[in-house]
């Protein structure tokens, strides 16, 4: 039987930090208020009527060992070009806040931010600027095949790379190479990418 197949339309998160989350995805990703009273807020940064919505229900509990528990690991947001994503570094940066860690999944660039309740929220471009021939690449690629996961690097070391006039036709493939990659151990949900297990299954 034929599966009509509806469009993703949002995410509800639970909260006890309402007012700071729709601050923090305000100046994030630049959602709006479509309605919030004093438990809730219905939030979005496009035409629809919501995108994300948070209730803050009393009695929520912070959950102290979340990076060990099942469920979802990130949502993500992708703008249209490198360099927006770039210029959204630094508009970010400037204001304190700053990816936990950053990863070229050779399908997109992506950095990984924390909200206030310690969901991980991906801002991505696609590298190839177009989601059929990034996903053509996911598919048949041997390279991605063989690092699904991806290469760690530092936005600023990359960010600073762009600045200085290279493009990203050379630096994404120097970015992949591991030519940018942080200081020390990045980590992922919580787990040191090397303690994590091999191979780490964290997707794009
Ligand atoms: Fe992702």
């Amino acid at each position: 039987m034929t599966v009509i197949k509806p469009v993703f339309h949002h995410v509800t998160i639970k909260t006890s930090r309402l007012q700071e989350m729709v601050d923090w995805y305000c100046k994030v990703v630049g959602v709006e208020v479509n309605f919030q009273d004093e438990y809730n807020a219905w939030t979005t940064n496009d035409e629809a009527n919501h995108r994300l919505a948070f209730l803050s229900v009393p009695g929520l509990e912070d959950d102290a060992d979340k990076a060990k528990h099942t469920g979802m690991h990130h949502s993500a947001f992708e703008y249209a070009s490198f360099d927006e994503l770039m210029v959204s570094y630094e508009r970010l940066r400037d204001e304190g806040i700053l990816p936990a860690f950053s990863l070229d999944h050779g399908l997109t660039i992506s950095l990984y931010y924390k909200d206030p309740e310690g969901n991980y929220v991906e801002l991505q471009s696609d590298n190839f600027g177009d989601w059929k021939q990034s996903s053509h690449f996911m598919r048949t690629s041997k390279d991605f095949q063989s690092n699904p996961i991806g290469t760690f690097f530092d936005p600023e070391k990359v960010c600073q790379a762009h600045r200085a006039g290279e493009s990203f036709a050379t630096l994404q493939p120097a970015i992949r190479a591991g030519k940018f990659q942080p200081d020390g151990v990045s980590a992922m949900g919580g787990l040191p990418a090397s303690d994590a297990g091999t191979p780490v299954r964290l997707g794009s």
